[in-house]
């Protein structure tokens, strides 16, 4: 076999891109944001919370400046879309080339980047050659194949999908050369060979419709568990989620994800998407946006859950209208690489307050008006084991706000005991299954706030002085130890629902109410 040799070609870094407007475009409120001159990218906020952001991305595409310059800064990690497929890379029997991948490779060190390689082993783009070997013959190809390939970006990809979507639908082992000379043994074989190459990369299985419960990603978690019986090297599970909003949202996600946490595997989103029929319009693009807000809550409530990568991040360069004809729309910028709705919904579920800090601090100005928050206390018991804020949004502003945009906090503290907790929506006029629900650690504790209640939605718009109506919320510990609510800095003792300035509301997460501890 030959190795190419690496070449570096000398590339000037990107130029930071800024994102301007891509808050007030949620919602379209008339207030909007306060300055975007150093907003934290997407990056910078999953980093806040031990998470990467990353893009897959091609060569075809990096010619295209103002494409690269947000790919180098708001991104964190990237994926080559194709050039490290095995029909690039070894297109003839023991010749390699690595000219493209390179080229990536390049691209995420004078970014900063990780690189997840993808991937070593799949049925799909592979050259016919492989096809065509005696089957006795298909092992010692495979194996070439990833040792050349692995040792090759041996300290330059962090992470491989070593074996890319091995099941069927119904979870039984897809055919495949490989599959078909060494049955299942050939996950176990590669994963081996990839090992042996390189120590240091953590090893998937990557597969797609293996994000909710299911048929299919039981078969992956009892594969996986075999394996890890087995003592294969595996670290962990990568879940494409090419998702469509005509098909729902992947079944229990979170749960999902931490079903194989638990086997003490990491979990990535490796190729997210949302796409949508043809043509686009506010609600869609509304339902987009809570599909890529639920996917990063699941994430960010998965310890193992490692990051995100989006399948490119704008339509401009997407695979979906060429694969799903009538299909698009499904990245989180448009054709112009501006920022859908989508984004805001993001940046709102990592977190973000609007500051430059990565993340949640306090402290931003606001914007008076557009949406206020109203509180009452549902218990009298300020020192049982749960808190139960009742809470309703009033649009007093003059344009329609899209719920997915929103979010609400109300600030507390955990006291003693544990510092895991369950929440609940018990009812809601709007249906609590509109209503999403998290408890945060704040990054900047306060006494009185060192945690807060997150609310979220995942549909609708408020109209011009309508309201959400009330909406019943419910926290605890999950070792169901007492709080002391007096001393809580959202808490309050009003027997009605009243205007509360301490309990903060945010749009495309630029602080619009109320005042934060
Ligand atoms: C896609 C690329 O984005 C396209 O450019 C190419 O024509 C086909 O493959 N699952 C995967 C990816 O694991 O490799 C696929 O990428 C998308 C589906």
């Amino acid at each position: 076999m030959s190795l190419v040799k690496r070449c570096r070609p000398h590339r000037s870094p990107g130029l930071p891109v800024l994102v301007v407007g891509a808050l007030a475009l949620a919602a379209g409120l008339a207030g909007g944001p306060a300055s975007a001159a150093s907003q934290d990218t997407l990056h910078d906020l999953a980093s806040a919370q031990g998470k990467y952001f990353g893009s897959a991305t091609d060569n075809p595409e990096l010619p295209d400046a103002a494409y690269a310059a947000k790919l180098g800064s708001e991104f964190g990690q990237i994926t080559p879309g194709n050039s490290m497929k095995w029909d690039t890379t070894e297109p003839t029997r023991g010749r390699f080339d690595f000219a493209k991948g390179d080229v990536i490779t390049d691209f995420a060190q004078e970014h900063g980047q990780t690189v997840r390689g993808h991937t070593l082993v799949w049925h799909s783009q592979l050259p016919g050659w492989v096809g065509a070997l005696p089957s006795t013959e298909v092992e010692t190809a495979m194996t070439d194949h990833i040792t050349a390939e692995a040792t090759h970006y041996r300290g330059e990809v962090a992470a491989w999908d070593v074996v890319n979507e091995p099941f069927n639908e119904d979870g039984t082992f897809r055919t495949s050369p490989f599959y078909n000379a060494m049955g299942k043994d050939y996950i176990a074989k590669a994963l081996r060979a990839a090992h042996a190459a390189d120590p240091d990369a953590k090893l998937y299985i990557n597969d797609y419709n293996v994000e909710g419960k299911g048929a299919k990603s039981d078969a992956m978690y009892n594969l996986v568990s075999d394996l890890l019986d087995e003592g294969v090297p595996l670290d962990g599970v990568g879940m494409q989620a090419h998702l469509a909003i005509q098909y729902g949202f992947p079944y229990q996600m979170q749960a999902n994800m931490q079903r194989f946490a638990d086997l003490g595997l990491d979990v990535a989103v490796t190729e997210l998407d949302v796409r949508m029929q043809l043509p686009a319009d506010a609600a869609k693009l509304a339902t987009q946006s809570s599909y890529y807000a639920q996917v990063v809550d699941a994430c960010l409530a998965v310890e193992r859950c490692v990051g995100i990568t989006v399948w490119d991040y704008t339509d401009k360069y997407s695979w979906v209208p060429s694969t799903f004809p009538g299909e698009g729309a499904a990245n989180l910028y448009d054709d112009g690489l501006a920022p859908k709705p989508a984004y805001a919904a993001v940046r709102t579920a990592l977190g973000d307050d609007g500051d430059d800090d990565g993340g949640d601090d306090g402290g931003d100005g606001g914007t008076p008006g557009t949406l206020k928050a109203l509180y009452r206390a549902n218990d009298t018991a300020a020192g049982d084991n749960q808190i139960k804020p009742g809470l309703q949004l009033v649009n007093t502003g003059t344009a329609p706000v899209s719920l997915p945009a929103v979010t609400v906090r109300y600030w507390f503290s955990g006291d003693n005991g544990a510092t895991t907790y369950g929440s609940w929506c018990d009812w809601s006029p709007i249906g609590c299954s509109t209503i999403t629900h998290r408890v945060v650690a704040a990054s900047s504790p306060k006494s009185g706030a060192d945690h807060y209640l997150e609310v979220g939605f995942t549909g609708g718009t408020l109209a011009p002085g309508a309201a959400t109506g009330e909406m019943q919320l419910r926290l605890s510990k999950t070792d169901w130890s007492n709080f002391n609510e007096s001393d809580d800095y959202s808490h309050g003792t009003g027997a009605s629902y009243a205007d509360a300035s301490k309990v903060t509301v945010y749009v495309g997460g630029a602080l619009v109410w109320g005042i934060e501890p």
